[in-house]
């Protein structure tokens, strides 16, 4: 198995370190165009390979995609990350240009792979990757959902004092502070719906923190996180690799599931060996549906920017 990860910035080295101390792929390739960097970091983790114990054999390269071929799966993390105070939004036409000819070049070289897009604003890449690659649906995976519902389990975890390991519960819609939708109603500690444990203060309080977790994190860092996000896009890598059918919330296209078409959007998924392999029905509420329908407008509104 051979995993590449474009953009070794902070999110794609983290991914990069993630799947090797998993031994997720017997090589892993790292890909960033600014010289040196991919080398640098891609040395880096394989120096961790004797204390951690992994057989990972990783290369870095500065933009030589004759590295990368053959991929089974591609995670594409390049572009500008978030500055604080700015929107995922504000980078469309920048991080646009970058995950277009990052997927052209990737197919050269890996014509079978599945991509998981991450650059921000990921709905946005995602439906982009789609478009410009013509690809088969299955095989574009957006990610956020996956951090998302992470970040809406560390909330819960905080107001039950409860292990984050023991809750079920998942982000749907885009990923976006006002896009995304924690579906509160289906989250579980234990198989208990956690809104019969947690008052409606405390529920609305988690949805609202879950939803401005990453601006949180940005205002306190100085620029988007990377811890959650590479082990986030590193799970999706796994439930790919090792054939899990993991239940992810994903961007994919939808083509009618949950009232939407011509988008990608989150949505839980099962992933799988040859990418998402197919849609899960939660059966939305009219509040949660009219709350899908909102974020798909903006998304799709965002999208209409690459038309411009
Ligand atoms: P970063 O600035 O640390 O790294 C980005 C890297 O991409 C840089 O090293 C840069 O040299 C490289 N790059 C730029 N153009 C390239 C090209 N054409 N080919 C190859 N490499 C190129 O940024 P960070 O924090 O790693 O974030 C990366 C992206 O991921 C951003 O768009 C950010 O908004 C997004 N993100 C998405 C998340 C999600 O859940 N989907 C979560 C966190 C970040």
């Amino acid at each position: 198995m051979k995993v590449t990860v474009v953009g070794a910035g902070a999110v794609g080295a983290t991914t990069a370190d993630n799947i090797a101390r998993k031994a997720l792929c017997e090589e892993l390739a790292l890909l960033d165009i600014k010289e040196g960097i991919a080398e640098g970091k891609a040395q880096d983790i394989s120096q961790t390979a004797a204390l951690l114990g992994f057989d990972t054999r990783i290369t870095g390269s500065t933009n030589d995609y004759s590295k990368t071929a053959g991929s089974d799966v591609v995670v594409i993390t390049s572009g500008l990350p978030r500055k604080p105070g700015m929107t995922r939004e504000e980078l469309i036409g920048v991080n646009a240009g970058i995950v277009k000819g990052v997927a052209e070049n990737i197919l050269q070289y890996s014509p079978e792979a599945i991509i998981i897009v991450v650059s921000n604003p990921m709905d946005t890449m995602t439906y982009l990757a789609l478009q410009a690659t013509g690809l088969p649906k299955n095989r574009i995976i957006g990610m956020g959902g996956a951090l998302d519902s992470a970040r809406f389990k560390y909330q819960l975890s905080k107001h039950l004092g409860a292990s984050p390991a023991d809750l079920n519960a998942i982000v749907i819609g885009g990923h976006g502070d006002t896009t995304m939708i924690p579906l509160i109603r289906y989250a579980t500690w234990n198989s208990i719906p956690v809104t019969s444990l947690l008052s409606a203060e405390a529920q609305q309080q988690i949805v609202a923190d879950t939803m401005v977790g990453g601006a949180t994190l940005t205002k306190l860092i100085g620029t988007s996180a990377w811890y959650a996000p590479g082990a986030a896009a590193a799970s999706v890598v796994q439930s790919i690799v090792r054939d899990e059918k993991k239940l992810i919330a994903s961007c994919v296209s939808l083509e009618g599931a949950y009232g939407q078409t011509d988008i990608c959007l989150g949505v839980p998924v099962i992933i799988g060996k040859t990418g998402w392999e197919k849609i899960v029905d939660y059966q939305l509420n009219a509040e949660e549906q009219a709350l899908f329908n909102k974020s798909a407008d903006a998304v799709r509104s965002m999208n209409d920017v690459l038309k411009t």
